[in-house]
C-alpha cells in the first residue's frame, strides 16, 4: 500500500474504514470513516503523526514498510483509534519515542500499557527539530479529551488536528476537493463529538488563530486544503448565537402527538420560522444532533407511555442533554391517555440546557381545538421570540 503525499516530504499513511457503520457503539457512521496518520520526514528526524484504530494496524504497518525508520510517534490523542496501532509500530521501530501531553503519557499508559521510558512528554508551544521540519505542539484540550494536543509543522503550514475539523467519511482521496459535502460530514461529526466542549473550544481557537495554516489535516476524513472554510464554519458552529431555526423530534404511536407536531411546523411556516422535523421511530440520531447545532428552540412531541414520555423520546431527550446545544428554549407537546407526567420527566431530563422552558402543551386523547389553539399560541410565542433576537435563518453546512 502507498504512502500518499500531501506536501513535500509529508505524507499521508493511514486506514480507510469504509465499512464501518457505527463508532463508540453509539453513533452513526453512515459514509464509513478513516484513521488518518503523517509521516513527517525530516533531514535528520522522522516523525509519525498519529497511529491507526488497531483493526487497521496491518494497513498502516504496510504503508510504511518502504519509508525511513521511525524517531517520534506523536501521539495527539489517546483514544484507542489513533492510538490503538502504537504498540505495533514501536515494536517495528523500538528506538521511537511516543511524542505526547503529559496527559496523553497517562491515559496512554492506562489503555495500551506502554513502558514509561518511551514517552517523551511535550508542554504547550514547545517544538522539536526534525531537521528542516520544526513541529510545534499546541495543547487544544477537550477535543475532545483532555489530553488532546495539536501539532503544527511550520514549514508547511500545516495543522495537525486529530479529532477536531474531523469529519466520518471514507474516500479514496484523503485531499477530496468536494467542500460542501467534507463541511457536512464535518459538522456532523462536530454536533456528534465535539458540542459539549463548545465553551473550551473557543478557546482554542483563539490559541490557534495566529498561526498561518495553510492546511488542516485531521484525523477522521479528508485534509481541509482550503483551511478558511472550515475555519469559519467551525467559529459558526461554536459562536453562542444560535440560528431562527427549530428542532422538533417526536414520537406518535396512535396519530394524536403527530396532528400537534404538524399544527406546530404549519403555524410556524406562516411566521417564517423554519423547523426541522424528526421521527424518532426512523431517524439517525446524527442528524438530530445536526439540527441541535443551530437550533434556537426545541420542541419535543411526545405521547405519554406509562405516564412519562415516550422510551425513545427519552433516549433523544438524554442525548440532547449530553450535547449541550446552545439552545434558548425548549417546550413540549404531545398527547395522553388518563395521566401524564411526561412533561416533569422530560424536564428532569435536561439540567444542562439553559434555556427558558416555554409552556407545553398536552392534550387528553386526539387534540381538541383548545389544545390545537395552545399549539397555535406556542408558535407565536416561538416566533416572537426568534425576531425579538434577530437570529440568522440557518445556512446549508
Ligand atoms: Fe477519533 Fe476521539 O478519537
Amino acid at each position: 500500500m502507498q504512502a500518499i503525499p500531501i506536501a513535500e516530504n509529508v505524507h499521508w499513511v493511514g486506514a480507510v474504514d469504509w465499512d464501518r457503520r457505527l463508532f463508540d457503539a453509539l453513533i452513526p457512521l453512515p459514509q464509513g470513516t478513516s484513521y488518518n496518520a503523517y509521516l513527517v520526514q525530516g533531514g535528520d528526524k522522522t516523525a509519525l503523526i498519529d497511529a491507526v484504530d488497531p483493526t487497521m494496524t496491518r494497513v498502516l504497518m504496510d504503508r510504511l514498510a518502504d519509508g525511513p525508520p521511525i524517531d517520534y510517534i506523536v501521539s495527539q490523542h489517546a483514544e484507542q483509534d489513533h492510538s490503538g496501532a502504537i504498540p505495533a509500530v514501536l515494536g517495528a521501530y523500538p528506538q521511537a519515542q511516543v511524542v505526547c501531553s503529559p496527559q496523553g503519557k497517562s491515559l496512554l499508559t492506562a489503555h495500551l500499557g506502554l513502558n514509561e521510558a518511551q514517552f517523551m512528554t511535550v508542554d504547550d508551544g514547545d517544538s522539536l527539530s526534525l531537521g528542516g521540519k520544526t513541529l510545534q505542539f499546541v495543547h487544544t484540550p477537550w477535543v475532545h479529551w483532555p489530553e488532546t494536543l495539536s501539532t503544527y509543522l511550520h514549514e508547511d503550514r500545516i495543522l495537525f488536528s486529530c479529532d477536531w475539523f474531523g469529519s466520518h467519511l471514507a474516500t479514496s482521496d484523503p485531499l477530496l476537493q468536494d467542500h460542501g459535502r467534507v463541511l457536512l460530514a464535518a459538522k456532523r461529526y462536530y454536533a456528534e463529538i465535539m458540542m459539549p466542549f463548545r465553551n473550551i473550544i473557543q478557546r482554542n481557537m483563539e490559541k490557534i488563530e495566529h498561526l498561518d495554516i495553510g492546511m488542516i489535516a485531521p484525523s477522521h476524513g479528508p485534509v481541509h486544503s482550503d483551511p478558511a472554510r472550515i475555519l469559519a464554519a467551525s467559529r459558526d458552529w461554536i459562536s453562542d448565537q444560535p440560528k431562527n431555526l427549530v428542532t422538533l423530534p417526536y414520537v406518535s404511536m396512535h396519530g394524536s402527538t403527530r396532528v400537534m407536531v404538524d399544527r406546530l411546523i404549519d403555524r410556524l411556516s406562516g411566521h417564517r420560522v423554519p423547523v426541522q422535523r424528526f421521527d424518532l421511530s426512523a431517524t439517525d440520531l446524527g442528524e438530530l444532533a445536526i439540527s441541535l447545532v443551530d437550533a434556537a428552540t426545541l420542541v419535543i412531541g411526545t405521547p405519554t407511555f406509562h405516564r412519562g414520555p415516550h422510551p425513545t423520546v427519552y433516549y433523544a431527550t438524554h442525548l440532547a442533554n449530553a450535547l449541550r446545544p446552545k439552545l434558548a428554549y425548549v417546550s413540549v407537546i404531545g398527547s395522553y391517555g388518563w395521566s401524564t407526567r411526561a412533561v416533569e420527566e422530560v424536564n428532569a431530563l435536561i439540567p444542562n440546557l439553559k434555556v427558558e422552558v416555554l409552556p407545553p402543551v398536552l392534550a387528553r386523547g386526539y387534540p381538541p381545538p383548545e389544545s390545537l389553539a395552545a399549539v397555535d399560541q406556542l408558535s407565536d410565542t416561538i416566533a416572537q421570540h426568534h425576531a425579538a433576537q434577530g437570529w440568522d435563518l440557518p445556512t446549508e453546512g
